[in-house]
C-alpha cells in the first residue's frame, strides 16, 4: 500500500507540543494565523469559517486574492460537510491516500465561503498526515477546518522547517508551531473532479501511476496554460529563489558553469548522476551532490535552494532530473523555479 509511509499512528507529542496546540487553536478561534508543519510543507493556517482571518492569509502572504487556499480538515467523515457531489473516484482517492499528500478539488458546500475559494464553485480539500496538524484540527473541534496554503510569500519557495517560516512571515503571523522537517518536502499533488474525467493540476507528493493504479484508469495532466481554473502553482513563475537557476543537461551542465565561471560569475552546480567524477576544478564553481533518488531528492530540495540562495551565489545551475515519471513533481518545481520573465526578449 503506497500510502502507509505517510500514515502516522496515534500523534505522540510531547506535553509541551500538547500546550502549544491548545494555544494555537485559542489564536484560530479568535481569528488569528498559525504556522504549523505538514507531511508536505508548512501551512499558514487560519479558520475557513471566519473571511477576516483569510484574508490576513492573503494579506501575509501578499497572495492575489483571487488564488483559492486548500482546506485542511481531521477527518474523513467529514468530506460531505465540506463537498458536495462527490464522485466514488473522489471517495476511492481519499480513503486510499489520506491522512496524506493529495488535495482532491471538489464542487463546495455552502459551509465554505467564498474568501476561500476565489469566488470559485470549486474547493481543495485534503487531511494531512502529521500529527501537530492532526492535533490542531482535533483541538479546533467539530465543523472547523483550517485553510492553509503554503508559508512562504507569494511566488517563493516553500517552507520545510519552522526556521524557515521565521525567514518568510517572521512576526507576521500569530504563531508557529514546530514540528520538524517535513517528511515529503514538496507539496501535495492536486486532482481535480470538476470536470468529467480527473485531471492533475500539480503534481506532488503522490505519484501518478499510484493514484491511476488506485482508480484502475489513466489520469490527465492538465495543461498549464488552464484558464477556466487558476492554480497560483501552475503560474509559470513560481517556487523561486532570488539567484538566477538554469537547467542543463548532464551533458551540457559542466560548459555551462564555466562560461559563467569565465565571466567571473560564483556558481553552485547542484548534480544527482555520478557527473561529480569529472567536474572540472574551477575556483568560481561549487558543486554539490543530491541523492539520486526522487523521494530523498524531493525531501531536500527546497532547503538546499533556501541555502544556497543566502550563499550570494550569481548562479544556481541545476542538473536535468532522470525523465521517469517519478521525478514529475521536481521536474515540475525546478522548471517554474528557473522561469525568468526576461529569457523571452533575450532570446
Ligand atoms: O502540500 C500542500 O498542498 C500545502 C500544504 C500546506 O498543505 N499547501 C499548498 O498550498 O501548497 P498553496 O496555496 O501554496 O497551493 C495550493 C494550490 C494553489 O496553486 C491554488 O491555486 C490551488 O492549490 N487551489 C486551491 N483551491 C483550488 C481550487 N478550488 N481549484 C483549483 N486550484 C485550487
Ligand atoms: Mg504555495
Amino acid at each position: 500500500m503506497e500510502n502507509t509511509q505517510y500514515r502516522q499512528n496515534k500523534p505522540n507529542l510531547t506535553a509541551k507540543q500538547q500546550d502549544q496546540i491548545i494555544i494555537a487553536a485559542l489564536i484560530l478561534r479568535e481569528g488569528g494565523t498559525v504556522a504549523f508543519p505538514t507531511e508536505t510543507v508548512y501551512g499558514l493556517g487560519a479558520d475557513v469559517t471566519n473571511p477576516d482571518a483569510i484574508n490576513k492569509i492573503y494579506q501575509i502572504k501578499q497572495r492575489p486574492i483571487d488564488h483559492p487556499l486548500i482546506v485542511h480538515i481531521g477527518n474523513i467523515s467529514d468530506l460531505h460537510y465540506w463537498a458536495q457531489a462527490i464522485p466514488d473516484s473522489a471517495w476511492k482517492l481519499a480513503n486510499h491516500f489520506w491522512p496524506g499528500p493529495l488535495t482532491l478539488i471538489l464542487q463546495r458546500s455552502r459551509h465554505i465561503p467564498d474568501s476561500v475559494t476565489g469566488g470559485q464553485d470549486t474547493v481543495g480539500l485534503r487531511i494531512p498526515a502529521h500529527p501537530v496538524a492532526l492535533a490542531l484540527l482535533d483541538a479546533l473541534g467539530p465543523e472547523k477546518a483550517l485553510a492553509a496554503p503554503s508559508a512562504n510569500r507569494f511566488g517563493r519557495i516553500s517552507p520545510t522547517t519552522a526556521a524557515h517560516v521565521q525567514e518568510e512571515l517572521g512576526a507576521a503571523v500569530g504563531m508557529i508551531l514546530d514540528g520538524g522537517a517535513c517528511e515529503v518536502g514538496l507539496e501535495s499533488t492536486i486532482i481535480s473532479f470538476h470536470d468529467q474525467s480527473p485531471k492533475i493540476l500539480r503534481p506532488g507528493g503522490i505519484t501518478l501511476s499510484a493514484l491511476e493504479s488506485v482508480l484502475d484508469s489513466p489520469i490527465m495532466l492538465a495543461p498549464n496554460t488552464s484558464q477556466t481554473i487558476r492554480t497560483s502553482g501552475s503560474l509559470p513563475a513560481h517556487y523561486s529563489p532570488a539567484t538566477p537557476l538554469r537547467i542543463y543537461s548532464t551533458e551540457h551542465l559542466w560548459d555551462r558553469a564555466l562560461a559563467l565561471a569565465a565571466q567571473d560569475l560564483r556558481v553552485l552546480v547542484m548534480t544527482w548522476s555520478d557527473i561529480s567524477q569529472s567536474q572540472p576544478s574551477n575556483q568560481s564553481i561549487e558543486q554539490f551532490s543530491m541523492p539520486a533518488d526522487p523521494i530523498t531528492y524531493g525531501q531536500q530540495l527546497y532547503a538546499r535552494l533556501r541555502q544556497f540562495d543566502q550563499a550570494a551565489f550569481d548562479y544556481m545551475i541545476i542538473e536535468t532530473p532522470p525523465e521517469h515519471p517519478s521525478w514529475l513533481a521536481i521536474t515540475d518545481r525546478l522548471q517554474r523555479a528557473s522561469y525568468n520573465p526576461f529569457d523571452n526578449k533575450q532570446n
